[in-house]
């Protein structure tokens, strides 16, 4: 559609919606999508593309992860986790954050609540980001896999995703992070860095070093069931040494009370 057409449209649109109060009627929704997309430089579909880096804006972010939202919540690519979840769990935080966490995929409780790291490894994740400084809402959180990994009827736990669900799945985080574009990553576990970067390989070796995800800064740390599973101090220590490098990439001040934390 070109520029004048969706000038027309969203004229006509704010009409009705002025001058109708019954359906149809313009959502405002809707109408802001239309704005954001006639905002945008010309091209062949209406919403601007993420993967070009220009037409992305702060404030376009949340309008433009909004379909791929609606188009992950319909998904039904695995169909057997398409039909064992209760529902998909996209991602939460701030559309414009400059830090971005990436687990591997929802448990029992983020597939109840909707949400990432919802259960206790993200409360003890949400502590961690809390003890950087940040609030929850300030970052961004999302997983590899948008669905629950399905289980036997009636088995506990969770259970890793399999590599063709995650190379299945994998194309709709790259879209979230193409449009939030954060200065720094980080990948909660071997999961999460097979999901990113395709790679596998001891967290001995890969984590506490930087990497780069498609040249964004990307920290690998351990993942907080793995601190929920051993809670030695060193371990923690780690996993904190590892955030204050994620600190110090942001330029965030660090007092020395934060540099000293889990220190023997
Ligand atoms: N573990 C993950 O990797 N992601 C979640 O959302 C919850 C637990």
């Amino acid at each position: 559609m070109q520029k004048p057409d969706l000038d027309f449209v969203i004229a006509a649109l704010e009409k009705i919606r002025e001058t109708n109060d019954r359906l149809p009627r313009a959502s405002r929704n809707k109408l802001a999508q239309l704005t954001v997309a006639r905002a945008q430089p010309v091209r062949a579909g209406l919403a601007p593309d993420a993967s070009d880096r220009r037409q992305v804006t702060p404030s376009n972010k949340e309008a433009l992860l909004a379909p791929i939202r609606e188009r992950v919540s319909a998904c039904t690519k695995c169909p057997h986790l398409a039909s064992s979840r209760t529902q998909t769990v996209f991602g939460v935080g701030n559309p414009d954050a400059d830090l971005m966490f990436v687990g591997e995929a929802p448990g029992f409780d983020e597939d109840r609540h909707g949400e990432p790291f919802v259960g206790r490894a993200g409360q003890l994740l949400t502590r961690i980001i809390k003890a950087m400084g940040f609030a929850r809402e300030e970052v961004y959180i999302a997983n590899v896999l948008k669905c629950r990994p399905d289980m036997p009827a009636g088995a506990y736990g969770n259970r890793a995703p399999t590599p063709q669900e995650m190379q299945t799945c994998r194309p709709y985080l790259v879209e979230q992070i193409d449009i939030i574009q954060p200065r720094v990553v980080v990948a909660l576990g071997a999961v999460a860095v097979e999901g990113l970067l395709g790679t596998r390989g001891t967290m001995r070796e890969l984590r506490g070093r930087w990497h780069s995800y498609s040249g964004v800064p990307l920290m690998i740390t351990y993942h907080p069931a793995y601190l929920l599973r051993n809670q030695s101090l060193s371990e923690k220590r780690k996993v904190w040494e590892d955030m204050l490098q994620v600190l110090e990439r942001l330029e965030k001040p660090v007092s020395e009370k934060q540099r000293n934390y889990f220190k023997e």
